[in-house]
């Protein structure tokens, strides 16, 4: 049994604070005790205490990071983010013929990247603009999550993530059903030509600038992420993904995010869909 030192829940709650911004508040001292009891298996380190100071020295850190992180996430989640981008966003992108840049700034294990790739390609069809260039950079901290979205294998529950009817899925996923008792879950893997569309890295958002071009991107997606954040730090990502974001560009946000400082310079189209007006 771990014991650990008077002071240890508040020690663990401050250097996750610190390195990512997740804020931990007082009623989740049992997640934190979950996730480092977790952690504390996987190192093979019985002394909590001394897991907290190894990362402090920046041991550990990243196993800390992930350790730490909620990575909830589905295919097509809010959906009407994505027939808004399809309907809205991608035929004035297509017509205009440049390239097409999209931010997925918290990726997690790589469902929603690859319905932004999926919903990409199906406009690039309907609306008969193949040859112009589009990419998709897809950043999470967590690198565990980075390296299974790489893979791009999903088993897929389809009675809890519905799945759209609107553009045909199996031209970009190999999509088998999975035999036994549960017969609604599939095999989704991405093909090659989603793939090809995303580059996954490592980001904090909690990192005071990122590696970005000022109005580099037409699209950003920001969904349920900030809510892990105090109300003071979700107002400094927002402003700093807005600079990367081209004034007549597309904000989306989680449901339960706000668009805080932000407010005077997007027009709101609802469902938490935001059009930069100016800088
Ligand atoms: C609940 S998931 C949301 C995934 C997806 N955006 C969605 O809406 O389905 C939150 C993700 O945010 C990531 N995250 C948490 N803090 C972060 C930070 N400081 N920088 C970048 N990503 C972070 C987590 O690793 C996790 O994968």
């Amino acid at each position: 049994m771990a014991t650990t030192s008077k002071g240890f829940l508040e020690k663990a709650r401050e250097e996750i604070y610190k390195i990512t911004g997740i804020h931990l508040a007082d009623n989740k001292d049992s997640l934190i005790l979950n996730r480092i009891e977790k952690l504390a298996r996987e190192l093979k380190i019985s002394d909590y205490d001394e897991i907290l100071k190894e990362v402090s020295l920046g041991k550990y850190r990243q196993e800390f990071i992930n350790a730490f992180t909620t990575n909830k996430t589905d295919f097509f989640r809010e959906p009407f983010h994505f027939t808004d981008m399809m309907d809205r966003v991608l035929p004035r992108l297509c017509r205009e013929k440049n390239s097409i840049k999209i931010y997925c700034s918290a990726s997690s294990t790589g469902e929603e990247p690859y319905s932004i790739a999926a919903t990409l390609l199906h406009a690039k069809e309907v609306y008969r603009c193949d040859g112009v260039p589009a990419s998709i950079i897809a950043t999470d901290i967590d690198t565990n999550v980075l390296d299974f979205a790489q893979k791009g294998q999903y088993k897929v529950d389809t009675l809890l993530n519905k799945l759209p009817t609107w553009l045909e899925l199996d031209r970009y996923f190999e999509m088998k059903p999975l035999e036994g008792e549960k017969s609604r879950e599939i095999q989704m893997n991405a093909k090659a030509c989603l793939k090809s569309l995303i580059s996954f890295k490592t980001m904090n958002l909690f990192s005071e600038k990122y590696p970005f071009a000022r109005n580099e991107f037409d699209v950003i997606f920001c969904r349920n992420v900030l809510i892990y954040f105090k109300v003071e730090d979700q107002k400094k990502v927002l402003e700093r993904l807005f600079s990367h974001l081209k004034v007549g560009g597309t904000l989306y946000l989680g449901h339960s995010e706000n668009i805080l400082t932000l407010q005077g310079r997007v027009d709101r189209l609802g469902q938490n869909i935001f059009v930069k007006n100016r800088d």
